[in-house]
């Protein structure tokens, strides 16, 4: 069987790098902690746990930790958890991804000069937390064109707006318009990352070029359901999986190319696994 694999499929660039980082610990003296699981891949936190890394959920746990290192995840997190980590005495490690790190450091600079941070996101999400926690003031954080309309402050008020990296742009751009049509004194930092939609881009050209079209992905990870859904509207033939166990699929006689992408969590020998498995047995 022919089989194409998308370029951008898997792991980000923050991604891998958070990844590597926690390899590169294990075997090192004392325990070691992840703030939060390294990623949404139960195979991969299993892996590290066999390995000895733990991960710890939140504050409360971490205030119980008395030695070891903390891994800070990709999404990064608010200052406060690098202060705790500090006054505990523990290591640091910080794999928070140099996109998220800018954000940081532009919320922090803009809100110590006294502007009005507004974060364009999902309020619940990990990254929007972190975020909120570098500010000096308290933000604003505005998911829908409607949050936006409701928003008010002094009209002489220097507002900076940034965004959630996985953002939708579009949706970006309108809220953004909101602010400007209303405030004389916007200042925008376009902090969305590239890395989801190059990945859906290239998913949706392959799907429409292939007979059949395999995503790889956890089934709790949102950005591989929404490749999913990509790669189902251009193919008719596409199969969601989690691993190579689940490609017990009967693929139609007349299947001669088979495309393959995986989600921003899936590691790279998963998606090797399976390209092979296709290749010499269909
Ligand atoms: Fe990945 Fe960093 Fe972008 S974690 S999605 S490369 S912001």
């Amino acid at each position: 069987m022919e089989v194409i694999v998308a370029k951008k499929s898997g792991f980000c660039f923050g991604v891998k790098r958070a990844v590597d980082k926690v390899y590169e610990q294990i075997g090192n003296k004392g325990p070691i902690y992840t703030y939060g699981p390294i990623i949404h891949n139960e195979e991969v936190v299993r892996d590290l746990a066999e390995k000895g890394v733990q991960v710890i959920e939140n504050q409360d746990a971490l205030s119980k930790v008395t030695t070891g290192t903390i891994i800070i995840r990709s999404h990064g997190v608010e200052k406060a958890i690098y202060d705790m980590i500090e006054t505990q005495g523990l290591e640091c490690v910080d794999a928070t991804c140099p996109f998220v790190k800018r954000i940081h450091k532009i919320v922090s600079e803009e809100s110590q000069n006294g502007r009005e941070i507004v974060i364009v996101g999902n309020p619940g999400h990990p990254e929007v937390e972190g975020i909120m926690g570098w500010c000096n003031n308290q933000p604003t954080v505005i998911e829908t064109t409607e949050e936006a309309e409701k928003f008010a402050c002094a009209p002489d008020k220097h507002i900076c707006i940034v965004s959630q990296t996985t953002f939708n742009y579009k949706k970006f751009e309108d809220i953004v318009e909101i602010f400007e049509n209303k405030y004389y004194n916007v200042s925008v930092a376009n902090t969305i990352c590239n890395a989801t939609e190059e990945r859906q881009t290239e998913a949706r050209e392959i799907a429409a070029s292939v007979d059949a079209m395999i995503v790889i992905g956890g089934k709790h990870s949102s950005n591989t359901r929404k490749l999913f859904e990509i790669c189902s509207k251009e193919c008719e033939h596409t199969y969601y999986i989690q691993t190579l166990d689940d490609l017990y699929l009967e693929l139609p006689k007349s299947v001669r190319l088979v495309g393959i992408t995986a989600g921003a969590s899936t590691p790279n020998n998963i998606i090797e696994e399976v390209q092979n498995y296709v290749r010499i047995n269909f």
